[in-house]
């Protein structure tokens, strides 16, 4: 087949845990015969500095016609003024919201070799497979009004965490059908207790579960779920929740994995292309030394694969390619190993 990608590689240790993803991506299509055409394109920071602004509507609409989007990571110290009115984490709101990928897809799984890179007890890991499903074009982070003033010489802020039902039924429905392949287990997670827009999304997320019986259906607050993550891992299967909960809960689920540099992206729409992104930032503290782990980029690569170009046995072979190289003791920085990105793209290049 043919697959046209854009590739926007950011800030930070985005461009060379990007360049390792686009070789594996390479390789795939070589060894099957298939050909991509890869667009790079600026992102972020980057995209600040070379265009004036963090997502261009050029790069915008070059990323609406290709089908897929491969993302690196954006922001830095540089572009971190809090009086700024341009910010780099603009650039991927926008792309986000301009693609309408509502559906953000965190699997977290620990590798048996790496278990020990976690603050928790190795019987705790054990059985942990989770898909964090966190809705991504709106909630608090698109709600408005939004903003900042000066009122009776106090400053004041204000955002607004607004959902209508048919934001929250997609994103749960997709929910429900990824778990239907899985454990069949969904928790919804909300905090139903205090937030009126949490009440609309339990009413919603039991809608939907009604189309499901073949799927269980829990509610979870979110403080509670945050507390399970850590106290029991393994209860969960597919978690969907809130923008903002989800962005908070996929960090502290990374910490399962042992390393952020592990996990990969997916972004998804109803239709056209989706995005992929590691879930690791753009850690500016060993940006240029060539010592980031690719594996998160490399895995997000595996994800569109699977859901942009439907090419599901070469998406399994780089995970498991992935997995054999860490087997065979292939170890960047961060989990305690001295190879470098484009070594570890190498070792997981020769076993694909
Ligand atoms: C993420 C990141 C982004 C988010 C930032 C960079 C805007 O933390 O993808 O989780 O908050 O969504
Ligand atoms: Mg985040």
């Amino acid at each position: 087949m043919n697959g046209k990608i854009v590739v926007l590689p950011g800030d930070g240790i985005g461009p060379e845990v990007t360049a390792q993803a686009v070789r594996v991506l390479q390789a795939v299509a070589a060894k099957y015969g298939h050909s991509f055409a890869f667009i790079e394109r600026l992102i972020g920071g980057s995209a600040i500095d070379r265009e004036g602004t963090p997502l261009s509507a050029d790069t915008l609409s070059v990323c609406q016609e290709a089908d897929a989007v491969l993302l690196g990571a954006v922001g830095g110290p540089q572009w971190d003024d809090p009086e700024a009115q341009i910010r780099p984490e603009q650039g991927l709101l926008g792309l986000r919201k301009g693609l309408g990928v509502f559906a953000n897809l965190r699997p977290v799984t620990v590798h048996p070799a790496l278990v020990s890179f976690s603050p928790l007890k190795e019987e705790k890991l054990s059985g942990v497979d989770i898909l964090v499903v966190r809705e991504l074009t709106g909630g608090l982070y698109f709600g408005l009004p939004r903003g900042r003033e000066v009122r009776n010489g106090q400053m004041r802020a204000v955002d607004t965490l607004e959902y209508q039902e048919d934001e929250i039924r997609r994103v749960v429905d997709l929910a429900f059908r990824l778990a239907q392949s899985r454990r069949k287990r969904v928790a919804s997670v909300d905090k139903a207790n205090v937030l009126e827009s949490s009440r609309l999304w339990r009413q919603v997320a039991n809608m939907v579960g009604k189309g499901y019986p073949d799927v269980s259906l829990e509610h979870i607050l979110v403080d509670t779920a945050a507390m399970k993550l850590t106290s029991n891992p393994a209860g969960f299967d597919v978690l969907v929740t809130e923008n903002m909960f989800g962005d908070i809960l996929t960090d502290e689920a990374s910490v399962l994995a042992g390393s952020m540099g592990m996990l990969p992206s997916a972004s998804l729409g109803e239709k056209g292309p989706g995005l992929y992104e590691p879930i690791h930032g753009s850690a500016p503290d060993i940006a240029g030394k060539g010592m980031a782990n690719p594996v998160g980029a490399i895995l997000s690569a595996a994800l569109l694969l699977r859901y942009s170009l439907h090419l599901e046995g070469p998406a399994r072979r780089v995970e498991s390619a992935v997995n054999r190289a860490i087997d065979d003791g292939n170890r960047t920085a961060d989990i305690a190993g001295t190879l470098s990105t484009q070594q570890m793209g190498d070792a997981i290049i020769k076993r694909l």
